[in-house]
């Protein structure tokens, strides 16, 4: 047998994450936002010069291809740096666009539970805009959607503040002469990280590597006045907006494009891959070669670890039933066409409608509508078929009636 690919998934019921796209579309209109869908496929260098080389999405975790005549191509490891690709190349003049869209990403990761190579993320960018309320008004946007559209309770908002290039500039020295304190217990990879990209060393999975960062510098300790300003700014207007968080100030994410802001949503229910939504400032202008520097907020949110929490807080949401089905069955082939006749009919009168065509006696055939869960079963045998009638059975009384075929649909409305 062919299997699926490692760290894939066959999605076999879609209804959950209808209604969270449902929801998320509906209320992501709310705050004028406008839906976008852009390719799976671009060229490996957005990500390259968005991303940086030495972040692991992009030195470790890219599915690239090279075809015959074009540059090297991927399939897209995240949305952020297309998006902006797309707002250069199409000469948006709209300040902000606000942009969210759907779809799957691909990364070569090790799987484990909520961890995937080509998983779906909802992302939602406001590109653009430099305040930072509306940094505060795009958290809180995020916040009450997981709380009053999904009900969700028990997860938490990190968040951080990574300051401007010349802060980095300065956390990056200062967390240098730490890390030359300790390099000889810090891994491999970190003492790589260290003199390429110093900050990337938060990215470390190394429990003992972990330990060590755990006194390492914070870079909220050395933010200048305006980036310090700001910092206090959005803690405030947080707290004005009634959303809780908490400080974690070695908060960096995992990608090179951000500034200032960072935050995550996670949740204790989600195990070790604990970060259900992910975002942050970030301004690359210059990485794509422009003169202005676009300053950004953005985030994504992972559906399948989001789905995780949904599935177990279903009851508490008014998910859409399932509509009631009509299960029609032909008691010989002479009834078949009847019943495809009678299907349409119903079907154009919007009632869920199915038929049984295989041949099986009545019992057994009653037994398979009830397992398919059928509301009301019609009946069409040779009696039938000649008065022009169908019985019909409602399967939860077990009440039957003859009707005309004329006044079927009056019957199950
Ligand atoms: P990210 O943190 O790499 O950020 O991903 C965002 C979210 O996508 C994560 O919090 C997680 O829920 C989900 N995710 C990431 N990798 C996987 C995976 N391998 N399997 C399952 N779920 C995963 C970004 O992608 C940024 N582009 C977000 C952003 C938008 N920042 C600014 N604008």
């Amino acid at each position: 047998m062919i299997s699926k690919v490692r760290g894939t998934q066959d999605l076999l019921d879609l209804r959950l994450r209808n209604f969270i796209m449902d929801q998320v579309k509906k209320h992501l209109q709310c705050y004028n936002f406008l839906e976008i869908d852009l390719p799976i496929l671009e060229h490996t260098k957005l990500f390259v010069r968005s991303l940086g080389q030495e972040t692991d999405v992009v030195s470790k975790e890219m599915y690239i291809f090279n075809t015959a005549k074009e540059d090297s191509i991927c399939l897209r490891p995240e949305l952020t740096a297309s998006v902006m690709r797309a707002f250069i190349e199409n000469n948006i003049e709209k300040k902000p666009w606000k942009v969210f869209s759907y779809g799957p990403m691909f990364r070569h990761e090790r799987p484990q539970k909520g961890r995937w190579r080509q998983f779906y993320q909802i992302n939602i960018e406001v590109v653009n805009s430099d305040s930072i309320c509306q940094d505060a008004h795009f958290i809180k946007m995020l916040d009450s959607f997981f709380s009053d559209k999904l009900m969700l309770e028990d997860y938490v908002l990190k968040l951080n503040f990574l300051g401007c290039l010349q802060d980095r500039k300065k956390h990056k020295d200062l967390l240098n002469d730490y890390l030359e304190k300790v390099k000889t217990n810090i891994c491999d990879t970190c003492k790589v990280r260290k003199e390429k990209n110093i900050l990337r060393i938060f990215d470390c999975k190394n429990e003992s590597c972990k330990k060590l960062y755990a006194d390492a510098p914070k870079l909220t300790d050395n933010l200048c006045k305006d980036c310090n300003y700001k910092w206090e700014k959005l803690q405030e207007t947080l707290q004005i907006l009634s959303v809780s968080f908490v400080q974690d100030p070695y908060l960096v994410r995992g990608l090179d494009y951000y500034n200032k802001t960072v935050f995550e949503f996670c949740s204790p229910e989600l195990g070790a891959q604990d970060a259900f939504c992910g975002g942050g400032r970030y301004s690359l202008g210059k990485e794509l070669e422009q003169k202005n520097d676009y300053p950004s907020i953005g985030c994504a949110i992972g559906m399948g670890r989001l789905l995780i929490l949904v599935d177990k807080n279903q009851d508490k949401l008014s998910i859409p039933q399932e509509k009631a089905l009509d299960v029609i069955l032909p008691m010989s082939q002479e009834q078949q066409n009847l019943a495809m006749l009678l299907a349409y009919e119903l079907q154009s009168n919007n009632l869920c409608t199915d038929i049984i065509f295989q041949k099986a006696s009545m019992t057994n055939m009653m037994k398979k509508a009830n397992k398919m869960g059928a509301k009301y079963v019609l009946i069409l045998g040779d009696q039938e078929q000649k008065d022009c009638t169908v019985t019909v059975k409602n399967m939860q009384s077990g009440k039957s009636e003859t009707v005309k075929q004329t006044d079927v649909i009056k019957c199950l409305m």
